[in-house]
């Protein structure tokens, strides 16, 4: 089997998950959303990195040391999705295959969430499913990788 390592990214606010705006991202808190990944991975033996922060400049740090040593990023990139070419560029730049996930249907609410500067980007994107969204998204990892 391969030995896999996988960042997981959590754009700003998503530090709040639990308290905020329960009736559209749900009673998860961000933990709970990272020890789930965590125990889908550990029977594959898969490194999981986790990383949050409400920065766009820190989250852009985190991807270019990712470079070279990760083979997926699963990304939450939040409010950042539909504003920063800096998180695109640092992608781009990263060269490393990645899925973008939304705990909410992102097509289902405001206008201007419909629009992802990362998605064409993208491996797939994941979006709807709460926090079954990142544990989809580590799930088809999986079957790429290692079924
Ligand atoms: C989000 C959707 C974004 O539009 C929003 O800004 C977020 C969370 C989601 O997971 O549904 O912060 O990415």
């Amino acid at each position: 089997m391969k030995n896999l390592k996988i960042l997981c990214l959590h754009g700003p606010n998503l530090n709040m998950l639990g308290k905020r705006e329960p009736g559209i991202y749900g009673q998860d808190t961000l933990d709970s959303i990272n020890t789930g990944l965590e125990k889908i991975a550990l029977e594959k033996k898969i490194k999981m990195e986790y990383f949050q922060s409400n920065h766009e400049g820190a989250l852009v740090d985190c991807i270019q040391a990712a470079a070279g040593n990760t083979d997926y990023i699963i990304i939450n990139p939040a409010a950042y999705t539909h504003t920063s070419i800096a998180l695109r560029d640092a992608i781009l730049s990263a060269a490393i295959p990645f899925v973008e996930v939304h705990l909410s249907n992102i097509y289902k609410r405001e206008e201007f969430r419909r629009k992802s500067l990362l998605s064409d980007l993208a491996a797939g994107v994941i979006c709807g499913f709460g926090k079954y969204s990142y544990f989809l998204a580590l799930n088809y990892i999986i079957s790429k990788e290692l079924l």
